[in-house]
Parts: C-alpha cells; structure tokens; sequence
C-alpha cells in the first residue's frame, strides 16, 4: 500500500512537471519579454532576422507554423531544434530562457 501510495505521488510529480512545458508562465509579463527581446537578439537573429521576419529561415511572425504553434509546439522547436537546420538551444539556455525567447516571439505575431 505505502508502495503504490509512493508510485502515485512519483506519477503526479512527474506529470505536473511536464505540464509546465506547455504553458508559457511569462505570456504578457513585461520583464520576460524585454529579457527575451535580448534572448531573441543574441542567439536567433542571425538566422531568423530582426524581429522575426524570417529570411533564409522561417518567419516566426506569420500564423504559419511548420511545426505547429502552441506554446508546447514551439518549445519544443527551440529546445530540442528540428531537421531543417534549427540548432537545439536546452544546453545552452535555460528553460526559463526559452520561455521568455517565446513570450517576446507572441509580442510580434501579426
Ligand atoms: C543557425 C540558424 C538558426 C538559429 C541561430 C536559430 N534558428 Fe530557429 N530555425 C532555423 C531553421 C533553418 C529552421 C527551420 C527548420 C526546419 O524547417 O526543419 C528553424 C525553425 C525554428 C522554429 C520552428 C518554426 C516553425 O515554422 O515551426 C522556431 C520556433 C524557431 N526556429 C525559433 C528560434 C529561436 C527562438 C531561436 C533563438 C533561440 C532560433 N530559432 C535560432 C535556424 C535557426
């Protein structure tokens, strides 16, 4: 009983966990989005342009997106990168980082 009472609890944390991917906490949150605006301009400007505005890469200012566009979907593009060419950024900013990336991202949709 105090086993299976354990794997619950090991379960439920597990789950709330990974229901923090899908969520972004800093949606709207000036701070983080002045801090991704920063992100934005160190690590992803090169490849996707100012502000978003694609290039050579995707746009990330259009409704169109290749690998979907909820918050889940593009944490997982930034964290574990895609086929095409997009690098994966989760050794080399934190989790909060590419949340906050995602939140300055939202402030430029059209
Ligand atoms: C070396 C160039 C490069 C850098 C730097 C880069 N990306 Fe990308 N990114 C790409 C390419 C190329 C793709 C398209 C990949 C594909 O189609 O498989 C892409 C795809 C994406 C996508 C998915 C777009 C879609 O339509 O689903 C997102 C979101 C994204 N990048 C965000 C970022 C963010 C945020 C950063 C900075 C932390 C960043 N990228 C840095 C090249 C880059």
């Amino acid at each position: 009983m105090k086993r299976l009472l354990s794997t619950v609890l090991f379960l439920s944390v597990i789950l709330s966990l990974s229901a923090c991917e899908k969520k972004n906490p800093f949606t709207g949150n000036p701070e983080a989005i002045k801090a991704g605006a920063e992100l934005y301009r160190t690590h992803c400007e090169r490849c996707h342009g100012p502000q978003g505005s694609g290039g050579v890469c995707p746009n990330l200012t259009d409704k169109d997106w290749k690998y979907g566009g909820s918050d889940k979907d593009i944490f997982r593009s930034i964290a574990s990168g895609r086929p095409g060419g997009m690098p994966a950024w989760k050794d080399i900013i934190s989790r909060d980082d590419i949340w906050k990336v995602i939140a300055y991202i939202r402030t430029l949709e059209k």
